[in-house]
């Protein structure tokens, strides 16, 4: 069995690795650390968790466990590791943007399996990536594995509320949410960075804007994004090469009609839509932001660099209706 921690306890992110960790058949949960809420039963916070728990938040680490997850704000999980020495062995697991761009100060891995699968077998430490990151980058990063990202990038995302975490805020209090729509950060979102390194990774020579659109969604859960670019060949290449591409990942499928949201939250699946038009391609790809988009990916990569069957504790089951 693996020991594993988690950093950030309280959190939406910790609370979906509790549910996941709580039924993985080779993890134990030594400890979940939490600031504000140490002392207090896990199910009083997390409470869908009564009756599968009797783990309380811990004020103390246990600086031996095989695998750290780290559930903080951004800046946090930097701050933390400063401040917070783990054994030499202990593989360390972000889910914050603090180490996803690569830096020589850091030798955290990028954890999207299907670019880096080796590399995340082999990784101790690893930044897990973004939910909007992952959505984008699933949606065209077989197109840069070709060299066929020949002009700019045009991206629309919608996210739910849980992808903003738990700290209330004017635009996720209900009365502003609900029956609501509205872009934000339009060219500057955070993940924009990640995104392109991971192009410029496949296809050395881009240069051209990923132009990236976010939008709060009136829902809690999922991550809806349309990316569309100039794309000279058939519809039939473009799919042969999206199949080909993820003929081996475990979460990440190409359909052949509509996606939704209600396909994917509550799983760690990507589901891509690929269309043409014109001389566009358009590709749509639906997440769960605290799955694939967060804390089931963090699973996977977990699985991956303690070399088990990736899909271990992550055959869960979409809510659907
Ligand atoms: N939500 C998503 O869909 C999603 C998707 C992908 C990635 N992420 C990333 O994952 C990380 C966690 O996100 P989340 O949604 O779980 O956030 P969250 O619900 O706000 O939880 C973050 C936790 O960090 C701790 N914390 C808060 N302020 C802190 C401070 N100043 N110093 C140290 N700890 C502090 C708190 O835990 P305690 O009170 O228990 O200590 C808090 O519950 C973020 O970096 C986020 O960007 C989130």
């Amino acid at each position: 069995m693996i020991s594993a921690g988690i950093v950030g306890g309280a959190g939406y992110t910790a609370g979906e690795l509790l549910r996941i960790l709580l039924r993985h058949p080779e993890v134990h949960l030594d400890f979940v650390f939490s600031t504000s809420q140490a002392g207090k039963s896990v199910s009083s916070i997390h409470q869908d968790l009564l009756g599968e728990t009797d783990l309380h938040f811990s004020g103390s680490l246990n600086r031996e466990v095989d695998v750290l997850f780290l559930c903080l704000g951004h800046g946090n999980s930097e701050k933390f590791l400063n401040e917070h020495a783990f054994s030499e062995t202990t593989r360390i697991i972000d889910l914050s943007t603090d180490f996803r761009e690569s830096r020589p100060e850091h030798a955290f891995v990028y954890g999207l399996p299907e670019i880096n699968r080796a590399e995340i077998q082999q990784a101790q430490f690893l930044a897990n990536p973004g939910c909007f990151a992952t959505a984008i980058n699933l949606a065209i990063l077989p197109l840069a594995s070709k060299g066929m990202l020949e002009d700019e990038v045009h991206v629309n995302g919608v996210t739910g509320s849980t992808g903003a975490g738990t700290s209330l805020s004017g635009t996720t209090h209900f009365s502003w949410r609900d029956n609501n729509f509205s872009a934000y950060k339009a060219f500057e979102h955070q993940h924009i960075k990640e995104i392109t390194e991971n192009v410029k990774q496949l296809q050395t020579g881009f240069s051209s804007d990923i132009n990236f659109i976010p939008n709060r969604g009136n829902f809690s859960r999922g991550i809806h994004v349309t990316s569309y670019t100039s794309f000279q060949g058939s519809l039939e290449t473009a799919r042969e090469l999206y199949e080909s591409f993820y003929a081996d990942a475990a979460f990440t499928f190409l359909v052949d009609q509509e996606v939704h949201l209600k396909q994917v939250v509550n799983t760690n699946k990507c589901l891509l839509r690929v269309q043409k038009f014109g001389n566009k391609l358009v590709i749509t790809s639906v997440l769960d932001n605290l799955l694939k988009g967060a804390s089931g990916q963090a699973v996977q990569n977990m699985n991956l660099m303690f070399g088990m069957e990736e899909t271990t504790g992550l055959r869960l089951k979409a809510t659907y209706f």
